[in-house]
C-alpha cells in the first residue's frame, strides 16, 4: 500500500471540516461537541500559519484518505489523526502514526487516546510507541532518539 503524507493547505479546509465532524471522530474526541464551520476555517487558517501546527494529509494514491496533526511545544509533538470512515481498518492510522515517528525524530512524541478507543490503542502499540496507563485516557509516546529503533 502506497501511503505519503502531504503538508495540508488552504484548500483542504473543507475536507478537513468533513472529517472532523464525523461521528466517529467527535466521540472519540475530549471535546465531543460538533464544530461550527466559521469556527473551523478561523481555527484552520490559524494553524495553517503557525510553526507549531504541522498538519498533514495522508494520501493513498492520488486519495485523500486521512489526515494527521502535530502540535509543537518545545521538544513535544501531541498527536491528533483520524481516517476516512471508508478508510479505516486497512492498516493505515497504523502507519502513519510510523511515517510521523520517523518524521519527527527530534521530537517527543505523545498521543492520548480514550480507553474505548481499541483501534488507536492497537495503531500506537503498533506502530512502537510506549503505552502509559492514566486515569482518563491512555497516553502513548515515543522518547528522543527512540526513533530509529
Ligand atoms: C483510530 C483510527 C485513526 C485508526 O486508524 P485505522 O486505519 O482504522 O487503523 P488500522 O487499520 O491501522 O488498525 C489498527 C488496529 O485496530 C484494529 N481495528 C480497526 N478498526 C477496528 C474496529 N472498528 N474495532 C476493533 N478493532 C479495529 C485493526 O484490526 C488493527 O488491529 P490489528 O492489527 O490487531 O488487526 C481510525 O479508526 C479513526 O479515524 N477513528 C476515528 C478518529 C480517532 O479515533 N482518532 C484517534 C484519536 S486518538
Amino acid at each position: 500500500m502506497n501511503i505519503k503524507l502531504r503538508l495540508a493547505s488552504y484548500k483542504d479546509c473543507d475536507l478537513l471540516f468533513d472529517w472532523t465532524n464525523d461521528d466517529l471522530v467527535r466521540k472519540n474526541s475530549f471535546n465531543s461537541s460538533k464544530i461550527d464551520y466559521h469556527k473551523h476555517k478561523d481555527w484552520f487558517k490559524s494553524k495553517i500559519e503557525s510553526n507549531n501546527s504541522k498538519i498533514y494529509i495522508c494520501m493513498l494514491e492520488d486519495k485523500e484518505v486521512g489526515q494527521i496533526r502535530i502540535e509543537i511545544e518545545d521538544d513535544i509533538g501531541i498527536i491528533a489523526y483520524s481516517i476516512d470512515k471508508n478508510y479505516r481498518g486497512l492498516g493505515i492510522g497504523t502507519k502513519i502514526l510510523g511515517l510521523i515517528r520517523l518524521k519527527f525524530s527530534n521530537l517527543n512524541l505523545i498521543g492520548r487516546i480514550k480507553h474505548e478507543n481499541i483501534p488507536s490503542i492497537k495503531a500506537f502499540e503498533k506502530s512502537g510507541y510506549i503505552k502509559n496507563e492514566k486515569e482518563d485516557y491512555i497516553e502513548f509516546i515515543t522518547n528522543l532518539g527512540d526513533a530509529h529503533e
